[in-house]
């Protein structure tokens, strides 16, 4: 029997996953299946979808909303980036264990210093927004070198809160977190992210422009959606800035999970020229 892998969600049709990781499998030439599974929206479902998949002889699972945190609290081990996130993006399944990662930061900085060619090291990043996508993002930007980190929130106290919680484990790297008035103290940023959810709604969030400094790569984690709101103010502001959506992150944060349970790293050009958008 081909080994077995998928994606749980709720709701979960519209998960690029099964596309992204079978063009993997190809690629790299596993044998393997992934395919979607829906956790249902009753409370229980994710464990029973889950258990079941382990007893048919799963090997792992790519989990997304709203498995994130459950998927981290039913494991048997989780990394630091799964722990500091709060969630867990991938499973793996062996034996009685269950080991749980969280690979959508270490995507996000794999896409911005290979796909795009930015270093992160030395590099001042904002970050805007303080939830989920946030949290996940801040250890793996440290990690890579950053020289400062900034959180900027609508809520400023989530930001301040986050930073504080944040802040011991980034191996001197400092952070800061605030509302976004408080960028009025900050010199600009080489390196804008959006992390909020503003652009699923149409909206921008409200950063001053003097935030982008010039050559700025301004990053939205949305993809698909063309040039966002978020994208449109970076480029008004600073005349050269380098824009991005997340569709690399996506593409690269799967190609983490599929090295760790196959011991092979997936070329990621044709899924990334496949999925795609252009930016206008
Ligand atoms: P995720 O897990 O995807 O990060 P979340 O935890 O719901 O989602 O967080 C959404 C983030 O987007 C929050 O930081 C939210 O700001 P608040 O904490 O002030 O609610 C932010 N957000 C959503 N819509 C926004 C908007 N229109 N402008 C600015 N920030 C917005």
């Amino acid at each position: 029997m081909l080994d077995r892998y998928a994606v749980i969600g709720h709701p979960i049709a519209h998960s690029k996953s099964p596309l992204i990781h079978g063009l993997f499998a190809q690629v790299t030439g596993q044998a393997m299946t992934y395919e979607a599974i829906d956790g249902g929206a009753d409370e229980g479902g994710f464990a029973r979808a889950l258990a079941a998949f382990r007893a048919a002889g799963g090997k792992g699972m790519n989990v997304t909303l709203p498995f994130k945190l459950q998927a981290l609290v039913g494991a048997t081990q989780a990394s630091d980036d799964a722990r500091l996130a709060g969630a867990a993006n991938a499973l793996r399944f062996d034996g009685d264990r269950i080991e749980a990662r969280n690979f959508d930061g270490i995507g996000l900085v794999r896409d911005i210093e290979v796909n795009l060619g930015v270093p992160l090291a030395g590099k001042r990043v904002l970050l805007l927004g303080a939830g989920g996508a946030t949290r996940g993002a801040v250890l793996p930007i440290a990690r890579a070198g950053a020289a400062r980190i900034v959180i900027a929130n609508r809520t400023a106290a989530k930001a301040q809160e986050l930073a504080r919680e944040l802040s011991p484990h980034l191996g001197g790297v400092p952070l800061a977190g605030g509302g976004f008035d408080a960028l009025a103290g900050e010199s600009p940023f080489d390196v804008v992210i959006n992390a909020t959810s503003a652009s699923l709604g149409g909206e921008a969030p409200a950063v001053p422009p003097a935030a982008f400094a010039p050559g700025v790569l301004a990053y939205d984690m949305v993809y698909g959606k063309g040039l966002t709101p978020f994208l449109k103010l970076a480029q008004q502001a600073a005349g050269a800035a380098r824009v991005a959506d997340g569709v690399g992150m996506l593409v690269e944060q799967a190609a983490e999970a599929f090295a760790w349970w196959r011991g092979v790293r997936p070329d990621t050009r044709e899924a990334l020229t496949r999925l795609t958008v252009p930016l206008v």
